[in-house]
């Protein structure tokens, strides 16, 4: 249901195409002004069920490890397109507080672990109101670029049915079986000719030793290995 986004912002990678002398001096501009390589991993788009707690995740790597009193992240809920975004979980100052908001009430939790950079919030009880994008923001300094992570968040009635995904797996499982049989056949095939042909020879090899040994010629012929 839920796809996996990677939002990549290394400075060095954007940069790699620029001819050598230019990449020289933003190397250098990098080194003076600290290294980046903030990157956040989301669940792009992801579907809950009606009345359900779900996890949205949000971990990030970076070049430096964690400074508690410099870290911070920030969740913000936004509505549709052109709305403001509301703050509603934030990591300042060393503190993690949850944003009381009418949206929301307590139905958000903190459920992440700082010490492994991962910033996952629950929702629980999703109404339909908790629909749009939900933003996960992060800062780790010296780490110049803040990390920002997307979520598409979608209620649902219903979860697909899992028919889809049987029907799925059947042709799956039916493809792979066809192709594990047509490929056991072929060795089978093979090793049948492989077999003949080696009693062919066996045969051909013995008709010529009893000819040569007929013929009395070649002792050392008829030696085998
Ligand atoms: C959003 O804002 C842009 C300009 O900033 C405007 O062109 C557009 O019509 C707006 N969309 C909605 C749905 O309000
Ligand atoms: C989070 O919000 C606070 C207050 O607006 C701000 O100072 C801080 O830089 C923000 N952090 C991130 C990662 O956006
Ligand atoms: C979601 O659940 C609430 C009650 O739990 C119900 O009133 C509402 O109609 C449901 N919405 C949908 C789209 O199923």
């Amino acid at each position: 249901m839920s796809s996996t986004a990677q939002q990549r912002r290394c400075g060095v990678q954007q940069m790699s195409a620029a001819p050598p002398l230019m990449l020289l001096l933003l190397l250098l501009m990098l080194m003076l002004s600290g290294c980046s390589c903030m990157d956040v991993l989301v669940n792009s788009n992801l579907n809950a069920l009606n009345g359900s707690t779900v996890k949205m995740t949000c971990t990030f790597t970076s070049c430096y490890k964690m400074d508690t009193s410099k870290f911070s992240m920030n969740w913000t809920y936004q509505e549709s397109h052109n709305d403001t975004e509301e703050l509603f979980m934030t990591y300042y100052k060393k503190k993690m507080m949850a944003v009381r908001s009418e949206r929301f009430g307590d139905r958000v939790s903190f459920v992440g672990n700082l010490d492994r950079n991962d910033l996952s919030i629950t929702l629980s009880d999703v109404q339909e109101m908790d629909e749009g994008t939900y933003h996960c923001y992060v800062k780790n300094p010296p780490d110049r670029i803040q990390g920002h992570g997307v979520i598409q968040f979608k209620v649902v009635a219903e979860l697909p049915p899992p028919r889809d995904s049987t029907i799925a797996v059947a042709i799956g499982a039916s493809v792979g079986g066809a192709l594990a049989l047509l490929i056991l056949s072929m060795v089978v095939v093979k090793c049948l000719r492989r077999h003949r042909a080696q009693e062919l020879i066996s045969e051909e090899k013995m008709e010529e030793e009893g000819k040569l040994e007929a013929e009395g010629v070649a002792e050392e012929e008829t030696k085998q290995p």
